[in-house]
């Protein structure tokens, strides 16, 4: 299966990668996760993606592209079992350019799944969220504390908050959000792929009522 996660931020896309990565075991691509590994590895893309990123900004579309163009194109695994694209396309260039690029690699989308999160929510869960530096692993100090503080439940690494996760970067995340990301929507519901998620309610409510709905198409 192949799928694309559309929300805002908070929404809880990585929380619900993470379940159907297990689930249906499928490939998670995250561009988020993969510009922090640049940024992490101090390369020329990361130094780069860092100044929108800091700002809460959107990465230009041409370098987003072809970041996934070269995950689509040279990641075997992809083209086995399926995967899931977290926070792209996020924006309408970029989801006609992805459908490019399946056409030609012949890999089309199964669903556009768009979580929705009312804003008192997504302010509670980016303020507490906490992620490990090693793995990835998502806690939130309120809705998921790790057991041992400040330190990874799967693998022991440091857990830290991300340097986006303030006030005022999430604010200017849910307007770019607004203009920029939210008309996505109708794109793939012109296509027929869209499937709405209400992301407020608890994770495991939100799998289960996607496997449901993969149950009875
Ligand atoms: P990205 O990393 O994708 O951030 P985002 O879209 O803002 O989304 P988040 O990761 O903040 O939220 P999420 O929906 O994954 O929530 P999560 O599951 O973690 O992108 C970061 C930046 O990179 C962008 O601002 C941009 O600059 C750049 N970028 C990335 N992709 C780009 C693109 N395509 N084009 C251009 N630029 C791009 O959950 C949040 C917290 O809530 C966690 O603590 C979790 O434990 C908790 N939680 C989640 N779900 C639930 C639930 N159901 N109940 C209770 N708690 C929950
Ligand atoms: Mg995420």
């Amino acid at each position: 299966m192949r799928l694309v996660l559309l929300g805002p931020p908070g929404a809880g896309k990585g929380t619900l990668a993470a379940l159907l990565k297990e689930s249906l075991k499928l490939v998670h691509i995250s561009t988020g996760d993969m510009f922090r590994e640049e940024i992490r590895n101090k390369t020329q893309l990361g130094c780069g993606a860092k100044l929108y990123i800091d700002k809460g900004e959107l990465v230009p579309d041409e370098i987003v592209i072809q970041m996934i163009e070269q995950q689509l194109t040279n990641n075997s695994a992809v083209g086995h079992g399926g995967y899931m694209l977290d926070g792209f396309p996020r924006t309408c260039k970029q989801a006609e350019d992805l459908d490019r690029i399946l056409e030609r690699i012949q890999q089309p989308l199964d669903y556009a799944l768009y979580m929705t999160a009312t804003l008192p929510i997504i302010v509670q869960r980016l303020g507490g969220r906490r992620v490990c530096r090693k793995c990835g692993a998502l806690f939130h100090i309120r809705n998921k504390p790790p057991l041992k503080e400040n330190v990874c439940d799967n693998c022991g690494g440091e857990i830290y908050k991300r340097a986006d996760d303030n006030e005022a970067t999430i604010h200017t995340r849910m307007n770019v959000y607004v203009n920029n990301t939210q008309p996505v929507k109708d794109y793939y519901k012109n296509q027929g792929k869209l499937k709405e998620l209400d992301g407020d309610k608890e994770s495991d409510e939100v799998q289960a009522i996607l496997m449901k709905m993969f149950r009875d198409k």
